[in-house]
């Protein structure tokens, strides 16, 4: 769990010690992230895209978030599991924000949830965490409000730096134990992680946050096409996985697979599969 001061594991956790998170959506995924020692797994409304083709995250809902929480808590031994609250299930009053917050806890199987904003979500945030439910908060590049912004860009240059300062602190005021930071110069993302007590956690905010987190499918490299400057590829694994479709249709196509190994013998003891 994070801020209990202990890991499962064993190994030891120095303060200093910066938090991973990556974003997943299914069990798969989830499994190997947390395999792997994240030490958060974030199911971000990022699902939108990655998952569902979509442009924006805008269209996804409360109960598709719920469905992959749900798939993401079954593969996970000891990440902390976030899962993001979508647009308009929170905006509208706090009281949306809190039953909309219980359904991720309840049906998702999330350990915290995580919101879009700054001054103006503050008593949205302080009601959530007043009934017993963590909240992450996110401010900077917020994507929900990606037509506000005329497009998804860099927040927080020039003037609209003091802005996010003063977003950050109202969530952390409001009693979030954590603050993403998207899309905002590392100097700005720098001053903040000084300014809260609570950890902030960067995606394109430079290195001096006290945590980092990546798309999965941008951090394994299996998006194709546009992908945003600060999204690091530590695996080409698209390439390898086109790859393997190739080889596996041309060894159908050539007859070569399957093979003796990859069959059943007449007398085996079992089915593979329950007869249909
Ligand atoms: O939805 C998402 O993936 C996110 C992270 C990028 C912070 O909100
Ligand atoms: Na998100």
């Amino acid at each position: 769990s994070i801020g209990s001061g202990g890991r499962s594991d064993g190994r030891s956790e120095s303060p200093s010690e910066k938090i991973a998170m990556v974003t997943a959506y299914d069990y798969t995924m989830a499994r190997l992230a947390d395999e792997a020692g994240v030490d958060m797994v974030l199911v971000g409304d990022s699902l939108g895209m990655v998952v569902q083709g979509l442009s924006t995250t805008i269209p996804v809902t409360l109960d598709e978030m719920a469905y992959h929480c749900r798939a993401v808590a079954r593969a996970l031994g000891r990440a902390h599991l976030t899962g993001d609250l979508p647009f308009m299930s929170y905006q509208v009053s706090p009281a949306q924000a809190v039953e909309s917050a219980g359904k991720l806890m309840k049906e998702g199987a999330c350990e915290s949830i995580k919101l879009e904003g700054g001054e103006e979500i503050a008593e949205h945030v302080h009601r959530i965490v007043r009934v017993g439910i963590p909240v992450v908060g996110h401010v900077g590049l917020t994507p929900q409000s990606v037509h506000a912004f005329g497009g998804f860009k860099v927040q927080g240059k020039g003037d609209g730096a003091d802005k996010i300062m003063a977003d950050a602190l109202a969530i952390e005021q409001a009693g979030a134990f954590a603050v993403v930071l998207e899309a905002i110069p590392p100097d700005l993302a720098a001053e903040i992680t000084a300014a809260l007590s609570v950890p902030t956690i960067g995606i394109g905010a430079g290195p001096d946050c006290d945590g980092q987190v990546l798309v999965c499918s941008d951090l394994l490299g299996l998006s194709r096409g546009h992908q945003p400057k600060f999204a690091k590829r530590f695996a080409e694994l698209g390439n390898l996985a086109v790859d393997a479709f190739a080889s596996y249709v041309s060894e159908v196509r050539g007859g070569t697979f399957p093979t003796a190994s990859h069959s059943y013998k007449a007398n085996g003891a079992k089915a593979a599969r329950p007869a249909t």
